[in-house]
């Protein structure tokens, strides 16, 4: 077996917000390289876990670390990229698609145009390098998204945490989404939180799958959270799966 370093350590993590458990009893370790889908239901607290481990939530109770630091040490450190939920620029902001992606590299001490250059390639790669000089307001929501991926994955940090990274995009571009964060997940490294309601997409491209719904349902083989039981679990309702042809 190679040895892997551990890249996020979480144990009996309890946050509270307002003295209401939102997450409890959390036990977590993903290991560097992993690609790991994060599913529940809205409001089970997924949006809030990755927060803790970006620093931006405190723990109640528990050990949080990532890459053996304090979350905010790790975030000072570039280690983390996050792509939130909700990214909101200025409808009015004037903003060009590739300042979007450039805005991943302000910290890298190179030129201007070694940043144009990386910017550009990973544009490339998420399939929006067309799209470079498009003010990036009047981008479609998909478009959006590959963008914010794009500068998300950019100044190549070691953890991605991405908290619904497909919405807005349609179907083949979820999987070419999935395909290409494994790819870069292969070349570099990278290890890999994603929050998603794909199940009937990521199971394929993952490594592990957990349930978060205020505690830790489930953590295994992704295929298992196609598994009615489990999806039971994870939304509280039955749940037919519509699979896509293709
Ligand atoms: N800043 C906040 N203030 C009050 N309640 C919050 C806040 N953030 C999250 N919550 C509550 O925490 C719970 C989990 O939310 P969230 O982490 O966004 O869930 P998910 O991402 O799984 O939909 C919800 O009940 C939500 O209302
Ligand atoms: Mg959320």
């Amino acid at each position: 077996m190679v040895y892997r370093p551990i890249a996020i350590n979480v144990e009996n993590l309890r946050v509270e917000i307002d003295g209401k458990p939102i997450l409890e009893d959390i036990n977590l370790k993903v290991y560097q390289g992993e690609i790991v889908a994060v599913v529940g239901p809205n409001g089970g607290g997924k949006t809030t876990f990755l927060k803790t481990l970006l620093g931006l939530v405190k723990p109640s109770r528990g050990k949080v670390e990532v890459f053996s630091f304090p979350p905010k040490e790790a975030v000072r450190r570039h280690l983390i990229g996050y792509l939130p939920q909700k990214v909101n620029f200025k409808r009015e902001s004037c903003l060009s698609a590739l300042d979007v992606v450039l805005l991943g590299l302000w910290y890298k001490p190179i030129s201007e145009e070694e940043k144009v250059k990386l910017a550009l390639e990973v544009m490339d790669k998420f399939g929006v390098r067309n799209l470079a000089r498009e003010r990036f307001s009047n981008l479609s929501g998909g478009q959006q998204q590959r963008v914010n991926l794009a500068r998300t994955v950019v100044g190549e940090p070691k953890l991605l945490l991405l908290d619904e990274p497909t919405t807005g995009v349609d179907f083949p571009g979820q999987q070419t989404v999935y395909e290409l964060l494994k790819k870069l997940r292969d070349e570099k490294d990278f290890t890999i939180i994603t929050v998603t309601h794909d199940v009937g997409v990521v199971w394929k491209y993952v490594d592990r799958a957990v349930c978060i719904n205020r505690k830790l349902h489930y953590h295994g083989e992704p295929a298992a959270i196609l598994k009615p039981e489990i999806l039971k679990i994870v939304y509280g309702t039955e749940v037919v799966l519509l699979f896509h042809k293709h």
